[in-house]
C-alpha cells in the first residue's frame, strides 16, 4: 500500500463516494465529504458510513488527499475558490477524476504548492456498492508531474486499478475516445432495442445480448476486421430495405443509423474489404437519406478484395 493519507472528498457524487470507499478499504481514512443534495447525502451514508459531511473548504482543510469529484464544468471554479480561500495548502495532494481535464485546471492548487494529479477511472459509475468491485481491474487515465507519478500510481494500485499515463495535451482526445465508445454505445444499444420492440420482439435485451457480447468481444480483439453484416458484404438491397422500414417505423433512429452506416462504409472501403464499386452503390442509397458524400480511396487488402472481386464477377 502507498503511504497512508487522510482523504477528503468534494463531492460525494457517483465517483467521489465510490473512490473514497475504495481508498478507505485500502487503509486510507476518509475524514470528511461534501455534498448537499439528497442523492449525495444518501450515497455518503451508504458508502462512507460515519464520515461527516462538511462544507468543501472544511473538507479540504481536514485532508492530506483532496479528491475533487465535481462535474467537469464546475471543476475550474471549485479549485479556484478553494485555493483562493486558503483551504488548499502546500504539500497537500489534490486529485480530480475528470477525463477531459489534465493538470492545467489544477493550476491554482499547484500555485500554492499542492501536489496535483489527474486521476480518471475509465469506468461508468452508478454511485452504489456494485461499483467498488469494478475498481479492481479498472484502468485509470493518469496525468501527473515527475514528482507525483509514483504517488499517483500507488493510489491506483491501492484501488486495485491499472495506470495508463495520458499526456496533458491528449486528455481531451483520450476522453473523447472513451465517451464515443461507452456513451454512444448506450445510445446505439437503446436504439437497437427500440427497433426490436417495434418489430414485436418480446425480449429485445435478451435477443441482443449474445449477439452484442460476441460483437463487442470480437471488435475489441480484432477492430474493423470483426465487422460482419450487409455493408461489408455489399448487400445494397438489404441496406436500402433497412432505411425504408426505419423511416416508416422508427424515424427518430434514422439519423444515427445513416451516420453509422456512412462510418461503417468508409471504413470497409478504406481497408479494402469492400470494393469501391460496391461501396458506391451503398453510398448512393445512403445519399437519398442525407448529404451525398465522397467515399475514401481504398487501401490494398488482398484477402477480402479477392473475395469481393469474385462475388462481383459472379
Ligand atoms: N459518472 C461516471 O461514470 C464518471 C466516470 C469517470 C469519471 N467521472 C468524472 O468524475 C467527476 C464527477 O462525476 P460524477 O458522475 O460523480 O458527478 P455527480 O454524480 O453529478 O456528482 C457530483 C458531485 O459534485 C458535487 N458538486 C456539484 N457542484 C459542486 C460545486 N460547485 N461545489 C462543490 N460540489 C459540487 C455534487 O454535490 P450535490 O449532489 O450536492 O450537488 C455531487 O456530490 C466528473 O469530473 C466526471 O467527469 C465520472
Amino acid at each position: 500500500m502507498s503511504h497512508t493519507l487522510s482523504v477528503g472528498v468534494v463531492g460525494a457524487g457517483r465517483v467521489g463516494a465510490v473512490l473514497a470507499a475504495g481508498l478507505r478499504a485500502a487503509g486510507h481514512p476518509v475524514v470528511a465529504a461534501a455534498g448537499e443534495s439528497d442523492a449525495s447525502r444518501r450515497r455518503a451514508a451508504e458508502l462512507l458510513p460515519g464520515v461527516p459531511l462538511r462544507k468543501p473548504s472544511d473538507v479540504s482543510r481536514a485532508a492530506d488527499l483532496l479528491l475533487l469529484t465535481v462535474p467537469d464544468d464546475m471543476l475550474p471554479n471549485v479549485v479556484r475558490v478553494l485555493a483562493d480561500s486558503g483551504a488548499i495548502r502546500e504539500g497537500q495532494v489534490v486529485a480530480h477524476t475528470s477525463g477531459r481535464h489534465g493538470l492545467a485546471v489544477l493550476a491554482p492548487a499547484a500555485a500554492v504548492g499542492a501536489r496535483v494529479i489527474a486521476l480518471h477511472p475509465a469506468m461508468t459509475f452508478t454511485g452504489t456498492a456494485v461499483d467498488i468491485d469494478r475498481l479492481r481491474g479498472c484502468v485509470f487515465g493518469l496525468t501527473a508531474g515527475e514528482g507525483e507519478r509514483e504517488l499517483a500510481a500507488g493510489l491506483v494500485a491501492d484501488l486495485g486499478g491499472t495506470a495508463n499515463w495520458v499526456p496533458e495535451e491528449m486528455r481531451t482526445l483520450y476522453h473523447a475516445g472513451l465517451a464515443h465508445g461507452a456513451n454512444h454505445l448506450v445510445t446505439l444499444v437503446s436504439e437497437a432495442m427500440g427497433l426490436l420492440a417495434a418489430a414485436g420482439v418480446d425480449d429485445p435485451a435478451g435477443t441482443l445480448r449474445p449477439l452484442l457480447d460476441a460483437a463487442l468481444d470480437n471488435a475489441l480483439a480484432h477492430g474493423d476486421a470483426a465487422l460482419t453484416g450487409p455493408i461489408v458484404r455489399g448487400d445494397v438491397k438489404t441496406v436500402a430495405a433497412h432505411l425504408k422500414d426505419i423511416s416508416a417505423n422508427a424515424p427518430d433512429t434514422l439519423p444515427s443509423y445513416v451516420a453509422m452506416a456512412w462510418a461503417t462504409l468508409d471504413r470497409s472501403v478504406t481497408d479494402g474489404r469492400l470494393l469501391p464499386i460496391q461501396g458506391q452503390k451503398i453510398a448512393t442509397v445512403l445519399s437519398a437519406y442525407g448529404e451525398r458524400r465522397v467515399l475514401p480511396s481504398r487501401v490494398e487488402h488482398t484477402g477480402s478484395m479477392e473475395r469481393t472481386e469474385r462475388s462481383e464477377q459472379a
